[in-house]
């Protein structure tokens, strides 16, 4: 039995795999024979390949040829790369979509999509999932007794640049989820979804289309979250059946994919079916360097909320390009630093994408390790420095968990979504929580993303901003959590729509009342907030409130912390805080931006007991802690321009270096310690 999905699960991973998405598809054997070699030089223990290359192993309909990569396979084994197999869905061949263009996707103009680039067939269409799985099973039947094939990645990034189809298969396929979720009465779906709004009653699921919003305005919200559940469902049957078909082959092979999109629950049956989560990571995607260090450490914290530790298979090597952008080429030192980072923040194992840059197709400026012109360069050097230093510390950190003191929420698909269907222009729930988790993140703090359901033991302070749809189910752990001496922070807005996406009769914060220990008593859009300026107090600072204001009438005993000035709003409670059990409920009554982060966090950090992740540390440099039982890993990650000077290091190995430390260390820019502790000591 797999451990259950927590942001503490560490894989079961018994090699720390390190290396590149492959294409020997596109290069020549005399090539091909001359990487293996510069792959096993550079570190590397693993490839992937064919997640592009349905029309090289099944030319024709039924004609399965993998002679090319049982050679492929072969030569990298030679030199001791083992391969990483993708079931190769996300580019489905000519034949295909010749013989049935009914399969190609429908978008929201009711387009259908073209062969030309790539995710153009629909994975909720009976018929592509018939020729995904007989692929499917082709190659696993076929690979099975390959000794060097060890894991597989199912397609590649399902949902990345298509996930809501129109296709006719799509309104059957919605029709019968409906159907089975609604217990096959439709009066109960018309009640769920409000429908005696706008005459929208339906008499019989079948009638029940996609919705497809503003086309003539407006749609409904309820049908709209049913349908991004769907679009979850569906995709998670399609993998789910290639999972099995692998499973049945070979039951030794590690199986993840690689995400993260919209419109999958990732913290559900999806990544149930697998050993463990993919996230691929660009971080030159943000243009600002600065922002890329702290973007880059969110959204690995982001991936870990979802189910706990992950593989990174693709991460950015070199400048990226398509058509329209090519991104800023990676200063030397910058590759080795990002997949440090990665590794810190819980990658079991690192993969670059991609190998060498290819002279050709859509993607012939997405630059790898490797030019075009195939000279080893700096970034090669780079990698087979961490490479050998990933020898020495890639087996040691399996196993362990990334520790946080203090969190902020993300990670659900259905927050996310309902959000989407009715956003009044504020920004979702991952934008505020990357907010949030950036101000920890520059003030030295170990900081986290953790959901509300999951294992909250031992955070210090955890934030929960502006989570608008809202489970019940999840309020006994926050008060477990908070009643053990925890400091929980809401936000406004949380807990105000239903599970189907209306609106709570209750006051708000509904479920939540309780534990707060207050009503909202009044609340408002700040659409100008310059016109008519609205200051919370807290202490020696004050704030401007720029998107939302809630006017709070705290219960008997929960204390005022701040107030409102400003318009009719003067005096009236902004804040509050509330004692329950050992620990305490802080209410914020506006919106966690960066200037309200800025004014109001130090205050909740004092009152949470939360401390700097290393102290003596200086701004510039990350701290990421790996723990388990037995040992700790500190990672300290220099990310800033200039030498940086740590007073004192915890005493113990750096696993960099292999060194013992002693005192104080200087890191230069991109440069990194690992201390390994041995458990009772620093
Ligand atoms: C990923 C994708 C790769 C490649 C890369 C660079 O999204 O999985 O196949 O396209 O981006 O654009
Ligand atoms: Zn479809």
């Amino acid at each position: 039995m797999p451990a259950p999905l927590s942001h503490r699960r560490s894989s079961k991973l018994a090699t720390f795999h390190f290396g590149a998405a492959y294409y020997p598809e596109h290069w020549d054997a005399a090539t091909r024979k001359d990487d293996a070699r510069n792959m096993a030089k550079a570190g590397f223990n693993v490839v992937r390949l064919a997640e592009f290359a349905w029309d090289r192993m099944e030319p024709q309909e039924g004609k399965f040829d993998f002679s090319f990569f049982d050679k492929a396979i072969a030569t990298l084994a030679k030199e001791g790369v083992q391969t990483l197999l993708c079931t190769p869905t996300a580019a489905p061949p000519r034949w295909l979509t010749l013989k049935h263009p009914e399969v190609l996707r429908i978008d929201v103009n009711l387009v259908p999509q073209q062969h030309g680039s790539r995710q153009h067939a629909c994975t909720t269409h009976p018929l592509f999932r018939a020729y995904s799985q007989k692929i499917t099973r082709a190659m696993a039947a076929h690979f099975k007794n390959n000794p060097h094939v060890v894991g597989w990645q199912t397609d590649n990034e399902l949902h990345c640049h298509f996930s809501e189809c129109h296709c006719a298969s799509c309104q059957t396929e919605f029709a019968a989820f409906l159907q089975e979720r609604y217990h096959g009465s439709i009066d109960k779906l018309n009640r769920a979804w409000g429908n005696a709004f706008w005459a929208l009653t339906y008499t019989d699921f079948t009638h029940i289309q996609t919705p497809r919003n503003q086309k003539p305005t407006h749609a409904n919200p309820a049908h709209q979250l049913d349908y991004y559940r769907f679009l979850s469902f569906a995709v998670t049957r399609f993998q789910h059946e290639q999972v099995e078909l692998l499973r049945a082959a070979n039951p030794v092979w590690f199986i993840f994919h690689n995400g993260l999109f919209g419109h999958i629950d990732y913290r559900g049956q999806f990544t149930k079916d697998l050993d463990l989560l993919g996230v691929d990571n660009y971080p030159f995607f943000d243009l600002d360097p600065v922002n890329r260090n702290r973007s880059q450490s969110f959204n690995f914290d982001r991936a870990r909320a979802w189910s706990g530790n992950f593989i990174v298979p693709e991460l950015q090597s070199g400048p990226g390009g398509q058509a329209p952008y090519f991104h800023d080429t990676p200063e030397p030192g910058e590759v080795r630093r990002m997949a440090y980072n990665a590794v810190a923040r819980g990658a079991d194992s690192v993969m670059f994408f991609r190998w060498r840059t290819c002279r050709f197709g859509a993607e012939e400026y997405w630059c790898g390790i490797i030019d075009h012109d195939n000279v080893l360069r700096r970034r090669y050097a780079e990698v087979k420095q961490l490479g050998a230093e990933l020898k020495r510390l890639g087996p040691e950190v399996l196993g362990t968990s990334v520790h946080v003191d203090a969190a902020v929420a993300t990670s659900d698909q259905i927050v996310n979504d309902s959000h989407s269907t009715y956003s009044f222009g504020l920004p979702g729930p991952t934008a505020m929580a990357e907010t949030v988790h950036g101000w920890f993140f520059d003030n030295g703090f170990a900081t986290g993303c953790v959901h509300p359901a999951d294992d909250l033991t031992g955070l210090k302070l955890y934030i929960l901003p502006h989570w608008a749809w809202f489970d019940p189910a999840w309020v006994k752990n926050l008060g477990k959590y908070v009643a053990a001496g925890g400091t929980l922070v809401v936000g406004a807005r949380t807990a105000t729509r239903t599970m189907e996406n209306n609106i709570t009769a209750a006051t708000i914060p509904g479920v939540l009342r309780k534990l707060c220990g207050l009503v909202v008593d009044e609340y408002g859009r700040q659409n100008n907030p310059a016109a008519r300026p609205l200051r919370i107090t807290l202490k020696d600072t004050s704030v401007l409130s720029n998107l939302w204001y809630e006017v709070l009438k705290p219960d008997k005993g929960t204390q005022v912390l701040a107030r409102w000035s400003g318009r009719h709003l003067t005096g009236k409670p902004a804040i509050t805080a509330r004692k329950f059990g050992k620990g305490r409920v802080v209410y914020v009554g506006t919106y966690l931006t960066k200037e309200a982060c800025a004014a109001l966090l130090p205050s909740l950090v004092s009152l949470s007991g939360l401390a700097p992740a290393w102290p003596g540390t200086p701004a510039g440099v990350q701290v990421v802690r790996r723990v388990s039982q037995e040992k700790t890993l500190w990672f300290f990650i220099n990310m800033a321009d200039r030498d940086a000077v740590i007073k004192k290091m915890p005493e113990g190995i750096d696993l960099v270096t292999n060194k013992k430390t002693a005192g104080a260390c200087t890191l230069a820019p991109n440069s990194v310690a690992v201390i390994k502790t041995v458990a009772g000591t620093i």
